[in-house]
């Protein structure tokens, strides 16, 4: 049997989309294994659920350090003590200094809750909603020092429907984003998408 490939997973909170990966990867078939969950927010949701899976967790608060780059150089250590090959990010709420960005360049996704390049940033439904768009979805992506515009590895899309929310259309959403990371996750760990030249290539 192949090796699967090792996979850490940054979080800031809640942590489903932490929880879909982590359950996609408790298949005997599925090439990639949680190894290691790393939260910047020591009282992230999503560290019990992961601790309680039987998974490594790490507390890193970004508080500790003076600059953005030296919190990326502890989260790097981290994942290279632990031998890690992708980088998840799932619902991680800092942005990452371009250093690490280059560093784990074609090994770091994440997920994001729009069709992307549409409705960048943060309060991505208000932004959905305010813009009238009336389809909207989520996005994995190859992360690149420039936020949220690294070549697209998956989509999905959802109506947006009349009387949304931007709680109403998140949960929507959500439901599609627990999908769509185990698959780009599988596709990455497969190599059946890399990041050449700035672009996803895929195989044929
Ligand atoms: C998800 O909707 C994710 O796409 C979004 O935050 C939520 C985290 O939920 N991420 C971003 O907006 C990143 N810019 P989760 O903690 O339950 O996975």
């Amino acid at each position: 049997m192949t090796s699967k490939v090792r996979t850490g997973i940054l979080i800031s909170g809640r942590g489903s989309n932490m929880r879909s990966l982590i359950a996609a990867a408790s298949d005997p078939a599925f090439p990639a294994e949680i190894a290691l969950v790393i939260s910047n927010a020591g009282n992230a949701e999503g560290l019990k659920f992961a601790a309680a899976a039987g998974i490594a967790t790490k507390i890193i608060p970004h508080k500790a350090f003076a600059t953005r780059e030296e919190f990326d150089r502890a989260v790097n250590i981290a994942f290279e003590v632990a031998d890690i090959d992708i980088v998840c990010l799932a619902g991680f709420m800092r942005i990452l200094s371009d250093w690490f960005a280059r560093k784990w360049e074609g090994r770091l996704v994440n997920i994001h809750p729009s069709l992307l390049p549409l409705f960048k940033g943060t309060h991505v439904h208000e932004q959905v909603l305010h813009a009238g768009v009336r389809v909207s979805g989520c996005t994995v992506h190859f992360v690149v020092p420039e936020l949220d515009a690294g070549p697209i590895i998956a989509q999905a899309a959802v109506p947006v429907e009349v009387g949304d929310t931007p709680e109403t259309l998140a949960a929507r959403v959500l439901v599609e984003e627990h999908k769509l990371y185990p698959a780009a996750l599988k596709m990455l760990a497969e190599g059946r998408v890399k990041l050449k030249n700035g672009q996803a290539v895929f195989a044929p």
